[in-house]
């Protein structure tokens, strides 16, 4: 997911810009640029890598003296990463930054720019050539601007300078971008901990609102019509931005999990209220991707036992295209840290337009599904930066743990809540036990393939702690079905091969325990996790304090974070920016 920052005011943007980019890189990158403006020029520099390449090239370079510019950190997604390919793109009099897709570059060139000679091969570059084209046509950037986003289809998030106003500009549409409101100083960024040194004020841009930022204010406006936005405070403070004392985001935000566990529990227990109650609804679909996904099979698992409510889960990329039968009865839960996964948008805006009520469980309050969903419930666990979700992960359940309290009361349904605020006390336990976790990562973290097994809630937590290892320690791993290993994949199961299992659920122990016995039988390495004694039938034992089956699976995950954060540091992986990912994954 690309990053946007810009600035105008009195100080000299470099270092600003530079210092919101590097606050943007947990997004994902791969090469970056900045430009500058005075009165009299645009001065842009771009590098390929990583921010540090940028910032000895801003170094060697004899810089304009400057009052404003945007900077952009590239995710590729339209041409590869190449220098020509980097934002910002320029047009003539146009200069740009943008994040999202434009899906209709071929058609747009053929019809307005058959002759425009093109550097990149990038869907930006076709903006930056359209509004420059516009804009010598209608002398009026307002005019231009309105030209070129009507002809536009896709997502942007763009921040412009025209080489001869002295003005900033911004506009989005399906893609983040706030306004920062300083003091003489005005700023645009993907998200707010890009300026939260700077300002905690921002107002918020929908879909095709024209910002223009001068040194003295900020002017929002929508076919001409001027707009008055909602000064907003963020409530992020900087220290949430930085790792600290820990080596990694992840290791932080793992230990952060009992504070923001209380923080979100105290805004809901003590205002039951903010909860939605699902007894009104006969079906639930949650649909969500990765992580947030595995959370909503959790979901389903409580939902459908204390609740009484029927939930099907669908991983997003399929469900936007799928043939849905809903009813008037059907409530959709979208989950999403960012709040600005593609796909997960797509399933959001296909059950608002079957006019189905929709609820988003989310974490970042300024993003598009938080604004597009009919019902939303915010998890409060802070910015999360490490690609890895972790802490924002086990708010998504906390908050399916609550809707299902909620519902069941509701219903007149037996749910008992004695438990849920001892959860912090039994984590702070478990994050004393790191070296054991450590200890444990010795005898797994050489494997090339490592399998999870578990049933019902233990196999939806089996797929995140999968998940968790594929993403941070790069090694091969599948999660399955305890039931299902014996018809096909137990033939691949090694001598020392490791099997961690998941053994919580009362109801069906005994049946993962001989699953247990068939894999040991062929060599398996057998790691259980388990909330009771099962000493005599693994090789490794982690037990984790016992709870409610309402709970529980918030005391086991953390365990498979740590599990996957030490292996990926015993195998030297990068943990926080893992390879190929991105924090939020913007575009399908
Ligand atoms: C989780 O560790 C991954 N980074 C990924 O699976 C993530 O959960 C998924 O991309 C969904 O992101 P979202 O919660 O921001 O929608």
């Amino acid at each position: 997911m690309c990053g946007i920052i810009g600035y105008i005011g009195k100080n000299n943007p470099k270092d600003i810009l530079l210092n919101g980019l590097k606050k943007l890189e947990y997004r994902g990158y791969d090469s970056a640029g900045i430009a500058l403006k005075n009165d009299n020029s645009v001065q842009v520099i771009k590098s390929v890598g990583k921010i540090s390449a940028l910032e000895e090239k801003l170094n060697r370079e004899e810089l304009i003296s400057a009052n404003m510019g945007i900077a952009h950190t590239r995710w590729a997604t339209h041409g590869n990463v190449t220098l020509e390919n980097a934002h910002p793109q320029v047009a003539n009099k146009i200069t740009l930054v943008h994040n999202g897709i434009i899906e209709n570059t071929k058609e747009l060139k053929e019809k307005f720019l058959p002759t425009y000679q093109f550097k990149s091969a990038t869907d930006t570059e076709v903006i930056a050539a359209l509004l420059d084209k516009f804009y010598e046509e209608e002398k009026d950037i307002f005019m231009a601007l309105s030209k070129t986003l009507n002809n536009l289809k896709g997502s942007y998030a763009l921040g412009i300078l025209v080489s001869d106003i002295n003005k900033l500009y911004a506009v989005r549409k399906n893609s983040p971008l706030i306004v920062g409101i300083g003091k003489n100083e005005y700023f645009i960024a993907s998200d707010i901990s890009a300026i939260i040194n700077y300002t905690n004020k921002y107002m918020l841009l929908n879909d095709d609102e024209i910002c223009e930022l001068s040194y003295e204010s900020v002017e929002v406006s929508k076919d001409g019509v001027i707009i008055d936005k909602e000064v907003k405070t963020s409530d992020l403070i900087d220290e949430d931005t930085t790792k600290g004392s820990y080596e990694h985001f992840m290791l932080k935000e793992i230990m952060e999990e009992d504070k923001v566990f209380e923080k979100t529990l105290d805004k809901y227990l003590n205002n039951m209220d903010l909860l939605l109650d699902l007894k009104n609804y006969n079906e639930i679909h949650i649909v969500a991707c990765g992580s947030a996904m595995y959370a909503g099979m959790i979901g389903k698992s409580l939902l459908e036992e204390y609740a009484d409510i029927k939930v099907s889960v669908e991983c997003a990329s399929e469900y936007r295209y799928k043939k849905i039968f809903y009813t008037d009865k059907t409530l959709v839960i979208l989950i999403s840290q960012s709040g600005e996964t593609a796909d997960t948008i797509a399933a959001l805006r296909k059950a608002n337009d079957a006019s189905i009520d929709t609820l988003a469980i989310v974490n970042v309050k300024t993003s598009t599904i938080a604004r597009l969903a009919k019902y939303k419930l915010f998890i409060e666990a802070g910015v999360e930066v490490a690609v890895a979700t972790t802490k924002a992960y086990l708010l998504q359940v906390l908050l399916l743990v609550l809707l299902t309290i909620k519902t069941a009361k509701s219903k007149g349904l037996a749910v008992d809540v004695s438990e849920i605020k001892e959860i912090p006390k039994y984590l702070r336990e478990i994050f004393t036990r790191k070296d054991e976790f450590r200890g444990i990562v010795k005898e797994i973290a050489h494997s090339e393939d490592i399998f999870f097994i578990g049933r019902q809630i233990d196999y939806a937590m089996s797929l995140e702690g999968s998940l968790k290892l594929k993403e941070v320690a790069y090694i091969h791993s599948e999660a399955y079905q305890a039931g299902e290993l014996k018809h096909g994949t137990i033939s691949l199961i090694e001598e020392n091969m490791p099997v961690i299992a998941i053994v919580t659920d009362d109801d069906i122990k005994d049946k993962t325990l001989s699953n247990i016995i068939e894999v040991k039988s062929r060599g398996a390495k057998v790691i259980l996790i388990t909330n009771d004694n099962f000493l005599e039938k693994s090789d490794i034992n982690i037990v984790v304090p016992k709870v409610n089956k309402l709970y529980q699976s918030m005391l086991v995950v953390p365990v498979l974070q740590l599990i996957a954060y030490y292996t990926a540091m015993m195998r030297g992986c990068e943990i926080d920016k893992p390879k190929n990912l991105a924090k939020s994954v913007t575009v399908e």
